[in-house]
């Protein structure tokens, strides 16, 4: 984790407002702040872990705990084509989350990627690292529920 925490950090590098876009890049990594990358990031800014935090939490779009299980859905082009967006909306209705997103409940955290190697059985998405594919909405949900705590 700290590698990746600090590649990210050097991406940003030479930027005159960086905290925010590196919380950013590390919320899309790992689906949450971790308190680790939050220590890194003080000590790179040379900030206390402290203020790292105020900023963090003041915004609704960053979560600190990691969730349960990780929902990828592809909305890579097969899967665009078959309809992954009518899948995305219905993963998002019924657990209230958007992508990059934890669930109320810290069940589930939804992703949204490009392509999962399952263009043979488009509309697919992963929930943790189990595949699965030729979805409809209605099938996507009913595959969450066996996730549900
Ligand atoms: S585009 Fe969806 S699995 Fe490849």
């Amino acid at each position: 984790m700290e590698d990746k925490v600090r590649e990210i950090i050097a991406n940003h590098r030479g930027e005159e407002s960086k905290l925010l876009a590196i919380l950013h890049d590390v919320q899309d990594e790992f689906g949450y702040i971790p308190r680790d990358a939050m220590k890194i990031i003080a000590e790179e800014l040379g900030m206390k872990p402290g203020e790292v935090y105020d900023t963090a939490s003041f915004y609704s779009f960053f979560t600190f705990r990691p969730a349960k299980h990780v929902i990828r859905v592809c909305n890579g082009i097969v899967c665009n084509l078959k309809g992954s967006e009518e899948i995305i909306k219905a993963i998002e209705a019924k657990y209230g989350i958007k992508d990059g997103e934890i669930s109320e409940d810290g069940n589930f955290l939804l992703q949204v990627v490009e392509c999962i190697g399952r263009c043979d059985g488009p509309p697919a998405m992963l929930v943790d690292d189990d595949s699965y594919g030729n979805l409809t909405p209605e099938k996507a949900l009913e595959i969450l529920r066996r996730y549900e705590e």
